[in-house]
């Protein structure tokens, strides 16, 4: 008799669900990304998985951003982290459209664009073709990605960085995504380093920001997962959640929006906090969470005038702030209080709490958070 085993359930460990290992396995990640990547003792950027000069990063003038769904919204963090770092201008696309709309992404006499791709699975079609596209122009790319030698590892002509946050099985994206933000943050410092937009002082301190990132990621998931289970007892029927953010927490909160309607099934949608004026402030009433992403940065003013305006309305705010912000305890119905951290790298830890209570409202509604209906982990076929 062969011995029944699945090593797939035997991987699952005492966890009820791979998403929720994934979310735990969250700041060992962090650690491998960073693994031989920094040299604490000179202060520098050592992404030698790049196999771009820093005469070829210093031409660079432009660069697209392609990826779906979540690292999609790893791409929206990445424009904030090149632009605000290596002052390099980004556009950021769906590869889906990209593909379709015939993009100008260089003139014949320039050769000054780059492509970045971003996927987990390195196989997703439409990321692929997206990459062919910027070959076909001669444009090369790099890709972030975490499967080994993947269709998008080896197109990847300017160099595959990968992740290494090891197999992802949950289809909802977690420790791939935080890891994305991070092999982001070391390519802005990297292109940062060989164009001169930082000082030396200001590389260490990203340096010494990124070396303290596992250490609160992991304090993140302790002190707010009590938390996000009471939430997601208090919420979990709701038919309707609204997420907002401003600039580089916009994109969390997409992604806080779509890790909910993924695995939960509840219509999440996240908006900029500024355009909720326009439109999504009609649906609020007194059934709807509305969760807001509003750390201590150049833009908290707003984020709490944005709460004012859903309590007004009656709307049940769920703020995500910085541990201890007694303005916000004070004006949000509840506050998940997160530790600081550089306001770029912030969304890493802002998303955790998102993550861990999409997956507790799942869990409560009875939906498969591993195998959400309709879903598959990687889209192969258009
Ligand atoms: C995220 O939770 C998803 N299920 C999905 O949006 C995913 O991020 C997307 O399909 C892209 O996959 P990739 O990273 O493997 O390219």
């Amino acid at each position: 008799h062969a011995i029944p085993w699945d090593p797939i359930a035997a991987a699952k460990g005492d966890y009820r669900h791979f998403m929720q290992k994934e979310i735990d396995e969250q700041p060992r990640a962090l650690m491998d990304v960073l693994r031989g990547r920094i040299d604490q003792e000179h202060g520098r950027i050592e992404l030698t998985d790049i196999r771009l000069s820093d005469a070829d990063l210093r031409r660079v003038r432009r660069i697209y951003a392609v990826a779906c769904g979540t690292a999609w919204h790893a791409g929206l963090v990445a424009k904030f982290l090149i632009e605000q770092l290596a002052r390099v201008r980004v556009e950021v696309d769906y590869a889906s459209e990209f593909r379709y709309r015939n993009p100008i992404l260089q003139s014949d006499d320039e050769r000054d664009a780059l492509l970045l791709a971003i996927t987990q699975s390195g196989e997703t079609v439409d990321t692929l073709a997206a990459m062919e596209e910027a070959r076909n122009q001669g444009v090369s790319s790099v890709a972030i990605v975490n499967a080994i030698g993947s269709q998008a590892a080896r197109l990847a002509d300017g160099g595959p960085i990968y992740l290494h946050a090891g197999p992802e099985i949950g289809v909802a994206s977690t420790k791939a995504f935080t890891s994305m933000l991070v092999a982001a943050y070391l390519f802005a410092l990297r292109l940062a380093q060989a164009r001169g937009t930082l000082t030396p002082a200001q590389i260490r301190e990203h340096i010494q920001a990124l070396i303290e990132l596992p250490g609160k990621a992991a304090q993140t998931i302790e002190q707010t997962t009590p938390l996000c289970i009471k939430l997601a007892e208090r919420y979990h029927k709701a038919s309707n959640a609204l997420f907002l953010g401003r600039q580089i927490n916009y994109p969390i909160a997409l992604e806080g929006a779509l890790k909910l309607k993924e695995i939960s099934y509840i219509h999440a949608e996240g908006y900029p906090a500024g355009e909720m004026k326009h439109g999504p402030i009609a649906l609020i009433d007194e059934q709807m969470p509305v969760i807001c992403i509003a750390p201590r940065d150049h833009i908290y003013e707003k984020m709490v005038s944005n709460i004012e305006q859903v309590r007004a309305r009656h709307g049940q705010v769920i703020a995500i702030g910085h541990l201890g912000d007694e303005l916000l305890a004070e004006k949000a119905h509840h506050l998940i209080g997160v530790p600081a951290t550089l306001p770029l790298l912030q969304p890493v830890l802002n998303v955790i709490p998102l993550q861990i209570f999409a997956y507790h409202v799942a869990v409560l509604r009875g939906c498969d958070a591993d195998q959400p209906r309709n879903l598959a982990k990687s889209v192969t076929v258009e």
